[in-house]
């Protein structure tokens, strides 16, 4: 593999649709072909303060509603420090990044669905990443009803504080998701998330690879 440049390559797309399956499969094949070192990681969290933050954005207080302002802050945060302590360095080095949501997250959930501006959301998310824009973003694009049917039946726990939300809202995430990707084209890949995960897999490999390397 010749590309010698780090590359950070988001998964994005609303709950239940198959993301964290997705980056295992790819980490594992870029695994068995590359020298190059793979570091999967996630939003939030990704890094102890990350994780922490992550803590107090899933798990509800008893009486305590968070804000919408409150919620965009908290996950900038882990994400200015997950850029900085994780992903900045790893790129650096060379290393191949699988996020496992990134700054369109934001850009969906609390600019689109939760319906903050987007002068605010846009503003804010430029502060948290400085300038690391991921080289491509794959979304997993799913019906609502299938996502809130899948959360329901994971074998975990009860459903976390973002879980909890209705139809109408990952409806909204979900075109959200396909707004973005039809403005940057050149950065998202849209995937059907109904697919079997085997196809879905060797299209994302097969995208990723005429991307970045192609010439092997
Ligand atoms: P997940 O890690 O299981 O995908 O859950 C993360 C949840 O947090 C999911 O509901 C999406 C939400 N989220 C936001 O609302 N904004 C963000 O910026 C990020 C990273 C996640």
């Amino acid at each position: 593999m010749s590309h010698d440049k780090g590359i950070l390559i988001s998964f994005e797309g609303s709950e239940g649709c198959g993301k964290s399956t997705q980056i295992r499969r790819i980490a594992d094949r870029l695994e068995d072909i590359d020298h190059r070192e793979v570091v999967v990681t996630r939003e939030p969290g990704g890094t102890l303060i990350g994780e922490d933050i992550r803590h107090l954005l899933m798990h509800k207080e008893e009486g305590e509603a968070m804000f919408p302002e409150t919620e965009l802050l908290l996950f900038a945060a882990s994400r200015a420090q997950l850029v900085r302590e994780v992903i900045f360095p790893a790129v650096e080095e060379g290393k191949i990044v699988l996020c496992d949501r990134f700054l369109d997250s934001t850009t969906v959930y609390q600019g689109v669905a939760r319906q903050i501006a987007e002068d605010p959301v846009t503003q804010i998310n430029n502060f948290a990443v400085g300038e690391i824009i991921p080289d491509l973003t794959v979304i997993l694009d799913i019906p609502p009803e299938l996502g809130m049917e899948r959360v329901r039946h994971r074998v975990s726990d009860m459903p976390d504080r973002m879980e909890q939300e209705n139809i109408e809202f990952y409806g909204k995430v979900r075109e959200g998701y396909l707004h973005l990707a039809r403005s940057l084209p050149e950065r998202f890949f849209v995937i059907d998330g109904e697919r079997e995960p085997d196809d879905i897999e060797l299209d994302i490999w097969n995208e990723m690879h005429a991307r970045f390397f192609a010439e092997d």
